[in-house]
C-alpha cells in the first residue's frame, strides 16, 4: 500500500503587486511593473510558477486600482490560442496557456499604499479559516534556483511558527532590507530568529542576513498586523509584525539561501536578470555572449 499523501503545508500564496512602479516610469504609466518580461515571461508568471511548484493551489495577487492587466495575464486566452492553432503555432499555444494553467488566481484590492504589512493583511479574508499558514512571495525578488519554499515548509514542520528566507548581503547594502538577529541551529542553513528590524542604518544592523522576499507565515501574523503602527517610511511593515510575534514567543526561523537572487524592482537589477536569463537561453544566449564580449572589448 502506498503512503498517504502528506497534507501540503500551505495552500495559498500571496503576491503583493499594488505598487506604482515609480522606478520604471514612464513604462509603468500603463504597464504594471510585474508584467515586465524577463525574455518573454512576465516576472509575476515566474513567481506564480515558483509558488505552484512548491504546492500552492491559490495565488492571491494584491493589486491596486488600474492594474487589471495583471489578472488579465492569468485569465483564459482561448481566442488567442485558437488563432495561434489556426496558424500552426502550437508551441506558442503552450506558452500562452501556461499562466492560466499554473494555479488558480484571485485578486484582492489594496485601495491605499499603506505598506507591505497592510498589503498582506488585505489577503486575510481570501485565506480559508482552516489554513494555518500561507506563503508570501514578493514579485520583485527572484530567488534562484527555485525550491526555497519547499525547504521553508520542511522547517515549519519541524520547528512550527513562521519561516522566512534570508540571504547574506554586504553591510553597505543592508539598509535596503529587513534584517535578522539570529542564532545557530543544528542545520547550518537554518537559523533561529530573535529579532527583525526594517531598513536599519548599516552600523545598527544586527547582522548581514537580509529578508529575501519569501515568507511562510503562520496565520497569527494577521492578528499581529492589526496591532502594529506605521514604521519605516511611515508604512505598516510586515517586518514589524514578524518582530512583534517574535517578542511574544512565536517561533521564527530563516532558511539561509546560498544561491542567486535578482531584484526586478529597479531597472539596474532588472537588466542584470534579463542578461543572466538571456545568456542561458538556447536561442539568444550564444549570440548575446559573442556580442557582449565584443561590446566589452570595444
Ligand atoms: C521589502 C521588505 C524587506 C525585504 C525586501 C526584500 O522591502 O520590507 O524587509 O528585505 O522587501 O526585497 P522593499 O524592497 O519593498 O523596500
Amino acid at each position: 500500500m502506498s503512503e498517504p499523501a502528506r497534507a501540503p503545508t500551505f495552500r495559498s500564496a500571496v503576491v503583493p503587486a499594488a505598487g506604482l512602479g515609480t522606478r520604471f516610469l514612464p513604462a509603468t504609466k500603463t504597464v504594471p511593473k510585474e508584467l515586465l518580461p524577463v525574455i518573454a515571461t512576465p516576472g509575476i508568471e515566474m513567481v506564480a510558477a515558483e509558488a505552484a511548484e512548491a504546492g500552492a493551489q491559490q495565488l492571491l495577487i494584491v493589486t491596486s486600482p488600474g492594474k487589471d492587466a495583471i489578472a488579465a495575464h492569468f485569465a483564459d486566452s482561448s481566442e488567442l490560442e485558437a488563432e495561434l492553432k489556426a496558424r500552426g503555432k502550437d508551441s506558442l499555444v503552450q506558452k500562452v496557456r501556461r499562466a492560466h494553467d499554473l494555479i488558480d488566481v484571485r485578486t484582492v484590492t489594496q485601495d491605499e499604499p499603506k505598506g507591505l504589512g497592510h498589503a498582506v493583511g488585505c489577503a486575510r479574508e481570501a485565506i480559508g479559516p482552516d489554513e494555518e499558514a500561507f506563503a508570501v512571495l514578493l514579485p520583485d525578488d527572484l530567488v534562484l534556483p527555485t525550491g526555497v519554499l519547499t525547504k521553508m515548509a520542511a522547517v515549519r514542520e519541524r520547528h512550527g511558527g513562521s519561516v522566512l528566507c534570508a540571504f547574506d548581503v554586504p553591510r553597505s547594502e543592508i539598509s535596503a532590507y529587513g534584517v535578522f538577529t539570529v542564532s545557530d541551529t543544528d542545520d547550518d542553513d537554518v537559523k533561529q530568529v530573535h529579532g527583525m528590524v526594517e531598513k536599519p542604518a548599516p552600523e545598527e544592523a544586527p547582522s548581514t542576513l537580509a529578508a529575501a522576499g519569501r515568507y511562510l507565515l503562520d496565520r497569527a501574523i494577521f492578528d499581529a498586523l492589526d496591532r502594529i503602527t506605521p514604521g519605516s517610511g511611515g508604512e505598516l511593515q510586515l517586518t514589524d509584525a514578524v518582530a512583534l510575534l517574535i517578542s511574544e514567543g512565536h517561533p521564527v526561523h530563516v532558511v539561509v539561501h546560498r544561491g542567486g537572487r535578482h531584484d526586478l524592482g529597479n531597472p539596474g537589477g532588472y537588466v542584470r536578470a534579463y542578461v543572466d536569463f538571456a545568456l542561458d537561453d538556447p536561442d539568444y544566449g550564444p549570440d548575446l555572449r559573442a556580442w557582449l564580449a565584443a561590446r566589452l572589448n570595444g
